[in-house]
């Protein structure tokens, strides 16, 4: 809701919070809150907040003479421009054909409006209650420059967006050196700042910095959002924790460059800035031209990073991800890139997909090679045809022969790149972003194409039409593998060469446009090496991204719980691989590969052909178990562990005890339904610890004062796991991984241990939580221990239950995995 107070206060509420500012008597607009609701907030008690200063204060710049207790620098801005005074870092740097680069933005009109303003060339976010944007027009002091400032306000997420345009009113040129998308002026410094950092096969990794002076910062630089720092970050007091404290979340939504910083001032004060990142950008604004940022998230929660988490996913899941496949539940999938890489052809992808028939695979997707001359990654980037000595029949051949299996099929494209090695090099060699006649230094073979030309982007679209028409085509994966080396476009002129950044994911986002209006039935996936775009601006478009090219559990344990802090699963998909997996080269069991991917959007990428009986049948009745909670595992509310480590131990002296400084000592997941009815939980240990035996679920999420049941999946142990120790029960000697080891574990299976409560309250759930059968401890094994060990995970069933006596649920026999 917006109410304007006294005409000069602005107050913005949803359901939980309160955002509000002021018109000063300069004009200027003085952030004076955003925190818990205030309800019914009045005139006085704004007037209460603002700040109030008797008299000027030494070695500051006065603002006017007519008033000398106005001090930008310590004053708390909705926006902030260069040389009066503010010497912070600004929302806004412009340099006018003068020279000059002073700005003043003061207050001049405010309208509340019924609809949401629409981007020319950027996405937003969608389905916003009538009469929910605020816009506030400022005008610079020398009249010629005006600012609008858009607020949205989304009641029940508990979220309000931001945005900005900037209007050249005068009748010469401006260069627009910076325009940000949201500020955040906050009256205390010591936040911690979270940020999502981290590379390649390692993306979305917390690290918390407390800002206490000076500056901190994570950007891109490097044409995409990036894998090296994620727009989305958080600002908690030091207190916060899982569920309780004062946390803000923020997020962009933009796939290019941006920065997000916090700066705390000589007074104590901590500006938040996020935006397009400033470092390469420049932008020519003709006379009448006007110049939109990007559109900002900005979320609070009293009720830490989990009530951050919630506000994000719902916000995500209800006003970002759009068209057909919104709510509806994502296919289990099967993708040959890790089954096959480039080493196929039509009999080899038919026999992998008979396998995944028989497994209960719903969409088989073709990743990369597919086209051209494409058998590696050195050339064919560009040429999007087929290569017919692979796939005699074509796409239509294919694609047609999939469904007959009952299979919907796939397909991967990068439509974005050329190799030189390519026809469409080789026609337009301009097309590609280089600066001629300097050598140009390439990333995995391949340049990008230079989508600041309207040209480029026509026959992108035309080409990509053609591509998905070509055959029966459900799911297209949508790759983008380097980042940007020489940006210079040979379409646009020497003084405009600031803007490619920028003007390459407008045209992006038009290509992006155009075929999802056109293919509303395809479901697209975004991808760029893995999380190098996993964004709120690609989400407008695409529904899901791949949200790591690493699929170790382990590594994905911690990715995909990086990304919970504010993605949702139903975003983020997830594959079952190989093991050895080939990042890590690292071995786990197939349980806990498909326990982590089916916390998000499962899929498996492995050569189903190689798996031997036993994982072929585990394979399929994994994907039956999950096609039944799927709608839970994919929309239902995620919850992180809160103390679980905590808890087992009785260690409070860090917060994973136990943790290494890559993995806690273990992670714990709940998902649950939307009507609390249903839950999946999850945890897994990354390595054992030896003497321990007492570890607990403790369920989070639930309704306290539902009953549920509570179970785990029945399991075998294979006696291999315990080595030469079988020759402790053995009465002949078995070599370890001998033959005779091998035949014995065929027929030798233990039961693993069995957890089943028929009637639990919520509220025992997840305060007390449930003690699990006691862990292997080296000193003997039964079908009452479990073995956990490293690497090992569960999956709990939890099911609501009519009363406290009811035996006959949680039957753990149905949930058979
Ligand atoms: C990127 C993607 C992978 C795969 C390969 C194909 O690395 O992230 O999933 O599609 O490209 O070349």
């Amino acid at each position: 809701m917006i109410k304007i107070l006294d005409q000069s206060i602005f107050c913005l509420s949803t359901r939980n919070t309160t955002y509000m500012f002021q018109k000063l008597p300069s004009g200027h607009l003085e952030h004076l809150y955003y925190g818990a609701l205030l309800p019914g907030v009045t005139g006085e008690e704004a007037r209460a907040f603002s700040e109030k200063r008797g008299c000027e204060t030494g070695n500051m710049i006065v603002y006017s003479q007519d008033d000398k207790t106005l001090l930008l620098e310590d004053t708390c801005l909705e926006v902030s421009g260069e040389g009066k005074g503010d010497i912070r870092e600004p929302f806004l740097e412009v340099i006018r054909s003068d020279g000059s680069r002073t700005t003043d933005f003061v207050f001049e009109k405010a309208e509340v409006l019924q609809e949401k303003e629409s981007y020319d060339d950027l996405p937003g976010s969608y389905g916003m209650e009538p009469g929910e944007h605020l816009c506030v027009i400022l005008r610079d002091a020398a009249g010629d420059l005006a600012l609008e400032l858009h607020y949205y306000v989304y009641e029940n997420e508990d979220v309000v967006c931001r945005s900005a345009r900037l209007l050249n009113q005068s009748d010469s040129v401006v260069c627009v050196e910076r325009l940000m998308s949201a500020q955040l002026d906050l009256r205390r410094s010591g936040y911690v700042m979270s940020t999502f950092t981290g590379a390649w096969a390692r993306e979305m990794d917390r690290v918390d910095t407390v800002v206490s002076a000076g500056k901190h910062q994570v950007s891109s630089c490097g044409g995409a959002s990036s894998n090296r720092a994620n727009p989305f970050v958080m600002f908690s007091s030091p207190d916060a924790g899982e569920d309780h404290g004062r946390c803000i979340g923020m997020n962009l939504i933009y796939s290019g460059n941006h920065c997000e910083l916090a700066e705390v001032n000589a007074y104590g004060k901590t500006r938040i800035l996020t935006g397009i990142e400033p470092r390469g950008f420049s932008w020519t604004l003709e006379p009448q031209e006007s110049f939109q940022a990007p559109e900002a998230v900005l979320t609070f929660s009293g009720k830490g990073w989990t009530g951050i988490s919630l506000n994000m996913h719902r916000f995500i899941r209800e006003h970002i991800v759009r068209g057909k496949w919104k709510d509806k539940e994502r296919p289990v999938l099967l993708n040959s890139w890790e089954a096959a890489y480039f080493q196929f052809d039509e009999g080899r992808l038919m026999k992998l997909a008979k396998a995944a028939a028989d497994a209960g695979i719903e969409l088989f997707v073709l990743d990369d090679g597919w086209f051209g001359k494409r058998n590696d990654d050195t050339s064919s980037l560009g040429d999007w045809t087929e290569n017919r000595k692979k796939l005699p029949g074509g796409l239509k051949g294919l694609s047609g022969k999939i469904k007959s299996l009952g299979m919907d099929f796939g397909i991967w494209v990068e439509p974005e790149m050329v190799n030189v090695d390519s026809d469409l090099y080789r026609n337009h060699p301009e097309w590609a972003l280089a600066i001629p006649g300097r050598a140009h230094s390439e990333g995995r073979n391949q340049r990008i194409l230079d989508l600041t030309n309207p040209d480029v982007v026509d026959y992108l679209t035309e080409t990509m039409t053609s591509v998905f028409s070509s055959g029966d085509i459900s799911y297209v994966k949508w790759d983008m593998n380097r980042i940007f080396s020489d940006a210079f476009s040979q379409y646009l002129p020497a003084e405009r060469q600031g803007e490619v950044f920028h003007r390459y994911i407008c045209g992006l986002y038009r290509l992006m446009g155009r075929l999802v209006e056109s293919f509303p039935d395809i479901l697209f996936e975004g991808c760029a090496s893995g999380g190098c775009r996993s964004d709120l601006g690609i989400l407008c478009y695409f529904p899901q991204i791949w949200a790591s090219d690493n699929t170790d559990p382990l590594c994905r344990a911690a990715i995909q719980e990086g990304y919970s802090y504010g993605y949702p699963q139903s975003v983020v998909s997830a594959h079952v691989s190989a093991s050895p997996n080939h990042q890590t080269l690292r071995a786990t069991p197939l349980e806990t590969r498909f326990g982590v991917a089916a916390f998000g959007l499962l899929g498996y990428e492995l050569n189903l052909c190689d798996l031997r009986k036993e994982e072929l049948d585990e394979v399929r009745n994994q994907i039956r178990w999950y096609k039944k909670w799927r709608d839970v595992l994919q929309f239902g509310d995620f919850y992180r562990g809160m103390e679980t480590a905590w808890l087992n131990s009785g260690d409070t002296s860090s917060r994973y005890p136990g943790a290494t400084d890559a993995f806690p000592a273990e992670y714990s997941w709940t998902c649950v339904s939307a009507d609390k009815s249903r839950a999946v939980g999850f945890t897994l240990q990354p390595l054992v610890r030896p003497n321990v035996q007492y570890h607990r679920f403790v369920a989070r999420g639930l309704d306290p004062d539902k009953r549920y049941s509570f179970s785990n999946i029945p399991r075998k142990v294979d006696i291999r796991r315990f080595g030469d120790l079988i020759n402790t029960q053995s009465p002949v000697h078995i070599r370890q991984d001998s033959l005779g080891h091998r035949v014995a574990a065929k027929f030798v299976k233990m039961d693993g241990e069995k957890e089943k409560y028929t009637s639990l309250s919520g509220a025992a759930l997840m305060e007390a939580g449930v003690s699990l059968t006691g862990s292997y401890t080296g000193t003997g094994m039964n079908d009452q221990t479990r073995c956990y060990q490293d690497f090992d995970s569960r999956i709990y069933i939890i099911k609501e239950v009519e009363g406290a006596e009811d035996e006959s649920s949680g039957d753990v026999e149905k949930e058979n995995v």
